[in-house]
Protein backbone atom coordinates (compact mmCIF):
# COMPACT_ATOMS: atom_id res chain seq x y z
CA UNK A 1 0.00 0.00 0.00
CA UNK A 2 1.35 3.42 -0.60
CA UNK A 3 0.52 5.57 2.63
CA UNK A 4 0.70 9.11 3.28
CA UNK A 5 1.11 10.42 6.40
CA UNK A 6 0.27 14.05 7.03
CA UNK A 7 2.24 15.76 9.17
CA UNK A 8 4.92 13.08 8.97
CA UNK A 9 7.61 15.39 9.99
CA UNK A 10 6.97 14.78 13.41
CA UNK A 11 8.48 11.99 15.45
CA UNK A 12 4.59 10.22 15.21
CA UNK A 13 4.77 10.26 11.94
CA UNK A 14 8.46 9.26 11.22
CA UNK A 15 8.43 6.54 13.39
CA UNK A 16 5.22 5.43 11.81
CA UNK A 17 6.87 6.24 8.35
CA UNK A 18 10.11 3.64 9.23
CA UNK A 19 7.90 0.93 10.11
CA UNK A 20 6.02 0.98 7.39
CA UNK A 21 8.52 1.31 4.96
CA UNK A 22 10.71 -1.21 6.86
CA UNK A 23 7.55 -3.59 6.28
CA UNK A 24 7.45 -3.07 2.41
CA UNK A 25 5.47 -0.39 2.10
CA UNK A 26 5.84 2.81 -0.08
CA UNK A 27 5.46 5.79 2.37
CA UNK A 28 5.16 9.12 1.56
CA UNK A 29 5.51 12.12 4.42
CA UNK A 30 3.73 15.27 4.40
CA UNK A 31 4.46 18.80 5.74
CA UNK A 32 2.89 21.93 5.18
CA UNK A 33 6.22 22.77 3.34
CA UNK A 34 7.13 20.31 0.58
CA UNK A 35 10.76 21.33 0.89
CA UNK A 36 10.66 19.89 4.65
CA UNK A 37 8.99 16.74 3.85
CA UNK A 38 11.08 15.82 0.87
CA UNK A 39 14.37 17.03 3.52
CA UNK A 40 12.96 14.25 6.56
CA UNK A 41 11.67 11.87 3.58
CA UNK A 42 15.64 11.92 2.50
CA UNK A 43 17.12 11.36 6.17
CA UNK A 44 14.56 8.56 6.76
CA UNK A 45 15.61 6.66 3.62
CA UNK A 46 19.10 7.18 4.22
CA UNK A 47 18.75 6.10 7.91
CA UNK A 48 16.36 3.16 6.56
CA UNK A 49 18.82 2.26 4.13
CA UNK A 50 15.33 1.97 1.35
CA UNK A 51 14.22 3.97 -1.53
CA UNK A 52 10.73 3.03 -0.14
CA UNK A 53 10.33 6.93 1.78
CA UNK A 54 9.65 9.97 -0.31
CA UNK A 55 8.04 13.50 0.90
CA UNK A 56 6.63 16.71 -0.10
CA UNK A 57 3.83 18.89 0.72
CA UNK A 58 0.28 17.54 2.81
CA UNK A 59 -1.51 18.39 -0.41
CA UNK A 60 0.82 16.13 -2.95
CA UNK A 61 0.62 13.07 -0.01
CA UNK A 62 -3.22 13.37 0.33
CA UNK A 63 -3.56 13.11 -3.44
CA UNK A 64 -0.74 10.19 -4.04
CA UNK A 65 -1.29 8.20 -1.57
CA UNK A 66 -3.58 5.55 -1.40
CA UNK A 67 -4.65 5.68 2.61
CA UNK A 68 -3.68 8.48 4.33
CA UNK A 69 -2.50 8.49 8.24
CA UNK A 70 -3.13 11.66 9.81
CA UNK A 71 -0.40 12.73 12.53
CA UNK A 72 -0.88 16.34 13.22
CA UNK A 73 -1.40 18.05 16.69
CA UNK A 74 -4.96 18.46 17.42
CA UNK A 75 -4.65 22.42 17.22
CA UNK A 76 -3.84 21.70 12.88
CA UNK A 77 -6.32 18.95 12.75
CA UNK A 78 -9.98 20.70 11.54
CA UNK A 79 -8.12 23.00 9.41
CA UNK A 80 -5.67 20.68 7.55
CA UNK A 81 -8.47 18.30 6.75
CA UNK A 82 -10.88 20.80 5.33
CA UNK A 83 -8.18 21.83 3.14
CA UNK A 84 -7.34 18.69 1.87
CA UNK A 85 -10.89 16.86 1.43
CA UNK A 86 -11.34 16.62 -1.79
CA UNK A 87 -8.07 14.92 -2.13
CA UNK A 88 -8.64 12.16 0.27
CA UNK A 89 -12.30 11.28 -1.59
CA UNK A 90 -12.74 7.68 -1.67
CA UNK A 91 -9.60 6.74 0.91
CA UNK A 92 -8.92 5.04 3.89
CA UNK A 93 -8.09 8.17 6.34
CA UNK A 94 -6.24 6.61 9.72
CA UNK A 95 -6.26 9.34 12.76
CA UNK A 96 -4.09 8.77 15.21
CA UNK A 97 -4.24 12.42 16.95
CA UNK A 98 -5.46 12.93 20.34
CA UNK A 99 -6.80 16.21 21.93
CA UNK A 100 -5.02 16.61 24.95
CA UNK A 101 -3.82 19.55 26.70
CA UNK A 102 -1.33 20.12 29.43
CA UNK A 103 -0.76 22.19 32.89
CA UNK A 104 0.88 22.31 35.68
CA UNK A 105 -1.30 19.00 36.72
CA UNK A 106 -0.06 16.65 33.52
CA UNK A 107 -1.97 15.77 30.47
CA UNK A 108 -5.92 15.99 30.08
CA UNK A 109 -8.27 15.21 27.41
CA UNK A 110 -9.36 18.01 25.67
CA UNK A 111 -13.25 18.27 25.03
CA UNK A 112 -14.17 18.06 21.05
CA UNK A 113 -17.10 18.90 19.62
CA UNK A 114 -17.84 15.72 17.85
CA UNK A 115 -16.62 13.28 20.13
CA UNK A 116 -13.25 12.75 19.14
CA UNK A 117 -10.85 13.77 16.54
CA UNK A 118 -11.77 10.85 14.60
CA UNK A 119 -15.46 11.89 14.49
CA UNK A 120 -14.64 15.59 13.73
CA UNK A 121 -12.07 14.32 10.79
CA UNK A 122 -15.26 12.01 9.72
CA UNK A 123 -17.28 14.82 9.40
CA UNK A 124 -14.95 16.70 7.42
CA UNK A 125 -14.46 14.05 5.06
CA UNK A 126 -17.71 12.74 4.42
CA UNK A 127 -16.58 10.77 1.19
CA UNK A 128 -13.53 9.14 3.18
CA UNK A 129 -13.31 6.19 5.15
CA UNK A 130 -12.16 7.07 8.72
CA UNK A 131 -10.65 4.71 10.80
CA UNK A 132 -9.05 5.67 14.57
CA UNK A 133 -5.68 3.84 15.39
CA UNK A 134 -2.11 4.15 16.55
CA UNK A 135 -3.14 6.49 19.28
CA UNK A 136 -0.97 4.48 21.91
CA UNK A 137 2.14 3.20 20.51
CA UNK A 138 4.93 5.95 21.43
CA UNK A 139 6.46 7.39 19.04
CA UNK A 140 10.04 7.42 20.38
CA UNK A 141 10.24 3.36 20.63
CA UNK A 142 8.76 3.44 16.96
CA UNK A 143 11.55 5.53 16.05
CA UNK A 144 14.47 4.41 17.61
CA UNK A 145 16.10 1.38 14.99
CA UNK A 146 17.55 -0.76 18.48
CA UNK A 147 13.41 -1.58 19.44
CA UNK A 148 12.65 -4.60 16.94
CA UNK A 149 9.76 -6.34 19.13
CA UNK A 150 6.57 -4.24 20.37
CA UNK A 151 4.13 -6.04 23.05
CA UNK A 152 1.83 -3.53 22.12
CA UNK A 153 -1.94 -3.89 20.93
CA UNK A 154 -3.36 -1.13 18.36
CA UNK A 155 -6.42 -0.37 18.91
CA UNK A 156 -8.92 0.18 15.62
CA UNK A 157 -12.01 1.73 15.37
CA UNK A 158 -14.20 2.31 12.54
CA UNK A 159 -17.66 1.59 11.07
CA UNK A 160 -15.83 -0.62 7.70
CA UNK A 161 -15.03 -3.91 8.44
CA UNK A 162 -12.55 -4.30 4.76
CA UNK A 163 -10.86 -0.65 6.19
CA UNK A 164 -10.67 -1.81 9.81
CA UNK A 165 -9.11 -5.17 8.73
CA UNK A 166 -6.76 -3.42 6.39
CA UNK A 167 -5.57 -1.10 8.77
CA UNK A 168 -5.45 -3.88 11.65
CA UNK A 169 -3.01 -5.57 8.81
CA UNK A 170 -1.06 -2.28 9.38
CA UNK A 171 -0.33 -2.03 12.52
CA UNK A 172 1.09 -5.67 12.61
CA UNK A 173 3.72 -3.66 10.26
CA UNK A 174 5.13 -2.60 13.52
CA UNK A 175 7.23 -5.92 14.89
CA UNK A 176 5.18 -7.72 17.44
CA UNK A 177 2.10 -5.57 17.46
CA UNK A 178 -1.06 -6.74 16.68
CA UNK A 179 -4.02 -4.72 15.18
CA UNK A 180 -7.50 -5.15 17.28
CA UNK A 181 -10.74 -4.09 16.39
CA UNK A 182 -12.48 -1.76 19.23
CA UNK A 183 -15.74 -0.83 18.33
CA UNK A 184 -17.04 2.14 16.13
CA UNK A 185 -15.86 5.52 15.93
CA UNK A 186 -18.55 6.74 18.38
CA UNK A 187 -16.18 5.05 20.93
CA UNK A 188 -12.81 6.52 20.04
CA UNK A 189 -12.90 9.33 22.38
CA UNK A 190 -12.25 7.37 25.25
CA UNK A 191 -9.40 6.10 22.80
CA UNK A 192 -7.60 9.58 22.29
CA UNK A 193 -8.97 10.45 26.12
CA UNK A 194 -6.64 7.11 27.20
CA UNK A 195 -3.41 8.90 26.24
CA UNK A 196 -3.35 11.24 28.67
CA UNK A 197 -3.15 8.27 30.80
CA UNK A 198 -0.64 7.03 29.44
CA UNK A 199 1.39 9.71 29.40
CA UNK A 200 0.79 10.27 33.06
CA UNK A 201 2.58 6.58 33.69
CA UNK A 202 5.24 7.72 31.28
CA UNK A 203 5.97 10.91 33.41
CA UNK A 204 5.74 9.32 36.85
CA UNK A 205 7.67 5.85 35.84
CA UNK A 206 9.85 7.20 33.39
CA UNK A 207 8.92 4.38 30.56
CA UNK A 208 7.06 4.77 27.49
CA UNK A 209 4.26 2.79 28.15
CA UNK A 210 1.61 0.78 25.86
CA UNK A 211 -1.67 -0.82 25.79
CA UNK A 212 -1.53 -4.74 25.99
CA UNK A 213 -5.12 -6.04 25.66
CA UNK A 214 -5.65 -9.51 26.98
CA UNK A 215 -8.04 -12.50 26.30
CA UNK A 216 -7.54 -12.12 22.48
CA UNK A 217 -5.24 -14.62 20.88
N1 LIG B 1 4.31 11.52 19.90
C1 LIG B 1 3.71 10.39 20.25
O1 LIG B 1 4.27 9.53 20.97
C2 LIG B 1 2.32 10.09 19.74
C3 LIG B 1 1.79 8.79 19.93
C4 LIG B 1 0.51 8.52 19.43
C5 LIG B 1 -0.22 9.50 18.81
N2 LIG B 1 0.30 10.75 18.66
C6 LIG B 1 -0.50 11.78 17.98
O2 LIG B 1 0.09 11.97 16.71
C7 LIG B 1 0.00 13.34 16.34
C8 LIG B 1 1.40 13.80 15.98
O3 LIG B 1 2.25 13.70 17.10
P1 LIG B 1 3.72 14.29 17.07
O4 LIG B 1 4.29 14.14 18.41
O5 LIG B 1 4.45 13.74 15.90
O6 LIG B 1 3.35 15.85 16.80
P2 LIG B 1 4.18 17.13 16.38
O7 LIG B 1 5.61 16.79 16.23
O8 LIG B 1 3.80 18.23 17.29
O9 LIG B 1 3.53 17.46 14.95
C9 LIG B 1 3.70 16.65 13.83
C10 LIG B 1 3.82 17.52 12.58
O10 LIG B 1 2.60 18.22 12.36
C11 LIG B 1 2.86 19.42 11.66
N3 LIG B 1 2.10 20.49 12.31
C12 LIG B 1 2.39 21.12 13.48
N4 LIG B 1 1.43 22.03 13.78
C13 LIG B 1 0.54 21.97 12.76
C14 LIG B 1 -0.67 22.67 12.47
N5 LIG B 1 -1.16 23.61 13.30
N6 LIG B 1 -1.34 22.35 11.32
C15 LIG B 1 -0.87 21.41 10.47
N7 LIG B 1 0.28 20.73 10.68
C16 LIG B 1 0.96 20.99 11.82
C17 LIG B 1 4.36 19.66 11.72
O11 LIG B 1 4.88 19.36 10.43
P3 LIG B 1 5.32 20.49 9.38
O12 LIG B 1 5.84 21.67 10.15
O13 LIG B 1 6.39 19.79 8.61
O14 LIG B 1 4.09 20.77 8.59
C18 LIG B 1 4.87 18.62 12.70
O15 LIG B 1 6.15 18.13 12.37
C19 LIG B 1 -0.59 14.10 17.53
O16 LIG B 1 -1.95 14.39 17.29
C20 LIG B 1 -0.47 13.12 18.70
O17 LIG B 1 -1.54 13.25 19.60
C21 LIG B 1 1.56 11.05 19.10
Amino acid sequence: VKIGILGGTGPQGRGLARRFAAAGHDVLIGSRTAERGQLMAAEDAQADDTSRITGGSNFDVAAAAELVIVAVPYAGHAGLLSALATELVGKIVVDCVNPLGFDHHGPFPLRVAAGSAAEEAQQLLPDSTVIAAFHHVSAVLLDDPTVDHFADDVLVLGEDREAVAIVCELAAAIPGARGIYAGRLRNAGQVEAFTANLIAINRRYKTHAGLAITGVS
